[in-house]
């Protein structure tokens, strides 16, 4: 979603602001805009364009400006159209507040109310330049403050009067080497490089400059000027900052050899994979270390009841892992949509163990869900990938699943490295409980034994799924059938498909099918059946007939030999034998390439798919 870069240092302020727009691109976003201290006296310069960061690099690179400070910010558009008068940043309409807003100002029509009645005009439809114009607003208002001391103190009482979600860059005209953020349910981080300052949404978005970096939290405001900071609450009670140091590949954005990072980040499954379980195994013991967890065995094994909660595809990964813990840790598990979690009320138990999984770390929904389960007192841990990440710094502990950036906004090693992540956390939970040591032997090497199983399936199923792609991309409806633990692999495999292509998908347990969405199939409604699960393939095989018999397609996904009989399908893709533990993160990989491929037959932007965006930070 939206992202901030801003930089106050001596180098040419555009060249970093639009290098790192271009790091932010991947988040997804629909118009792109800075502004540098370029104009007369000192005074801002600000460029927007609709679409991509390199229109507004060919708007930016003719002006040559040389200023050295300056905002910038890609927009998800939430409050009014995709239009350059839309997109940030704003300027109050007395010209002395620029400003960039991530999140939502909940309660911005009565401040357009008063605000209006106090003279200033919009020219947009945004939250966002309510609150600049707020600002402003209050700017006036202090004019026996010093310019320094007045930007800062009406940047703070501006945000206490609003409500929703923000993180904010302001400038102020009246001082053009000063800059102020503030964040709240929104990230914001400081990079830190000798005489050069960088506020961002994002580490990445300052990759390649420096690794040092302040996380700020919620309701904290950081003041520069020129190469210093300060960081304060705000009662104005001074913070101390928190220098950590970001581990990150600056590398992270380079394609290499592959056409898109979608399929970068399917093929780089198996050494992701070899990543998330490296050195968490004790094979004496046939367990997981999980340290992170921050829990001690008496406390694990005082837990009567586990809640996952997560979104799209990460609450996909909490379906598989509620078969895996339950089945092996024998511990109820309950998944919910950590959107709808929020808001419930749910009755929860004393025992119960909270776990949120977020590969960004900030969907706001999830975060939101994690709070609320921390304010009813229960311990609440994360699965995330991105270090540092709020989500991250704000559960009680948890786990970092380690598969590295992702770029393309569809979920990919990001999915299969939760559930390993969540598997691994069935094996600790399961070797505390009634797991026996050959039992753990068994699930250590099953999951050691990922990574090669991966890049063989991959390797052999890139050619005969893109073939199938062909065949398939013209359909406009699918239905993907799976039971049992495979049932949430049917879930993900029609959300990739529904992402990249636009086709309309949906997923049912297999034995559904004939309780209503059977009427759904004729020829023109073809369904990809998981028959990998050798306990209920007679049923499925049932099932594939069902289809078969009123004309439709039927894809299967087999075992190798595991016989399914050949008028039972049209097509097949048979993957290698495997232990079961394992069965849904192997299988999912041909539904990935399915959907990949029938996106770029129908020439659908894969990295980018239309309305989306990589981290949901508004609700
Ligand atoms: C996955 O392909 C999606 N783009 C989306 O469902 C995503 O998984 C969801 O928004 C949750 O994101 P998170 O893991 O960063 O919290």
């Amino acid at each position: 979603m939206c992202g901030i870069i801003s930089y106050i240092g001596k180098s040419n302020a555009t060249q970093v602001l639009l290098n790192g727009l271009k790091r932010l691109e991947y988040r997804g976003y629909d118009s792109a805009g800075i502004a540098v201290n370029d104009g007369p006296h000192n005074s801002f310069v600000i460029l927007k364009s609709v679409g991509r960061v390199e229109t507004l690099a060919e708007i930016a690179n003719q002006k040559k400006m040389q200023g050295s400070v300056g905002i910038g910010h890609t927009r998800w558009a939430t409050h009014g159209e995709i239009c350059e008068v839309n997109a940030h940043p704003h300027c109050s309409s007395d010209g002395k507040i620029i400003l960039v807003h991530n999140g939502v100002i909940e309660n911005y029509v009565p401040l357009k109310n008063f605000l209006l009645k106090e003279g200033f005009s919009f020219k947009s439809d945004t939250d966002s330049e309510v609150l600049c114009n707020l600002i402003a607003y209050h700017y006036g208002r202090l004019h026996a403050l010093m310019p320094s001391k007045r930007f800062l103190e009406s940047v703070r009482t501006s945000l206490l009067e609003v409500q929703g979600t923000y993180g904010i860059v302001a400038l102020c005209k009246d001082c053009p080497q000063e800059m102020i953020g503030s964040k709240k349910s929104s990230p914001l981080v400081l990079g830190i490089h000798e005489d050069e300052l960088f506020l961002a949404s994002d580490v990445g978005a300052f990759a390649g400059h420096t690794k040092d970096a302040v996380f700020l939290d919620d309701n904290e405001i950081i003041h520069i000027q020129g190469k210093n900071f300060s960081i304060q609450d705000f009662s104005n009670v001074p913070i101390s900052p928190n220098v950590e140091t970001i581990d990150w590949d600056v590398n992270f954005t380079h394609l290499g050899h592959y056409s898109h990072y979608m399929q970068k980040e399917i093929f780089e499954q198996p050494a992701a994979l070899d990543n998330t379980i490296r050195g968490r195994f004790s094979q004496d013991d046939s367990t997981a270390h999980l340290g992170g967890l921050r829990m001690s065995a008496h406390e694990l094994r005082q837990v009567d009841r586990l809640l996952l909660l997560g979104c799209g595809t990460a609450y996909n990964a909490c379906l598989v892992a509620e078969n895996l813990i339950e089945r092996y840790a024998r511990i109820p598990v309950e998944v919910e949509c950590a959107s709808e979690f929020r808001y419930r009320n749910a009755p929860l138990e004393k025992n119960t163990l909270v776990f949120v999984v977020s590969q960004s770390g900030e969907t706001i929904d999830t975060l939101a869900a994690l709070r609320e389960s921390q304010r009813k007192g229960f311990r609440t841990l994360a699965i995330t990938n991105v270090v540092g990440s709020t989500i991250a710094r704000e559960s009680d502990g948890g786990i970092y699943q380690r598969s590295g950036p992702e770029i393309g906004v569809a979920s990919t090693k990001a999915f299969t490295g939760q559930v390993c992540t969540l598997a691994m956390l069935a094996l600790y939970l399961g070797r505390m409980r009634g797991m026996s040591f050959s039992e753990g032997c068994n699930f250590v090497s099953a999951l050691k034994s990922l990574s090669t199983l991966a890049s063989q399936v991959l390797d052999a199923c890139d050619t005969p799924i893109k073939s199938l792609a062909e065949a398939y991309a013209h359909y406009e409806h699918f239905l993907f059938l799976g039971r049992q633990i495979l049932y949430p692999i049917a879930l993900e495999g029609a959300l990739k498909l529904k992402e990249l292509s636009y086709i309309h998908a949906e997923a049912y347990p297999a034995a559904e099918l004939k309780h209503g969405p059977i009427a759904l199939v004729d020829e023109k409604y073809p369904s990809l059946f998981l028959a990998t699960d050798p306990l209920l393939l007679p049923k499925t095989i049932g099932n594939m007939m069902e289809v078969k018999a009123r004309k439709g397609k039927v894809i299967a996904i087999g075992i190798e030999g595991v016989e399914i009989p050949s008028k039972a399908y049209d097509d097949i893709i048979y993957l290698p034998q495997m232990c079961e533990a394992i069965l849904p993160i192997i299988t999912v990989l041909p539904l990935q390439l399915f959907a990949y491929y029938v996106a770029l037959e129908r020439h659908c932007d894969v990295d980018k798919p239309r309305n989306l965006a990589k981290s949901v930070t508004v609700e």
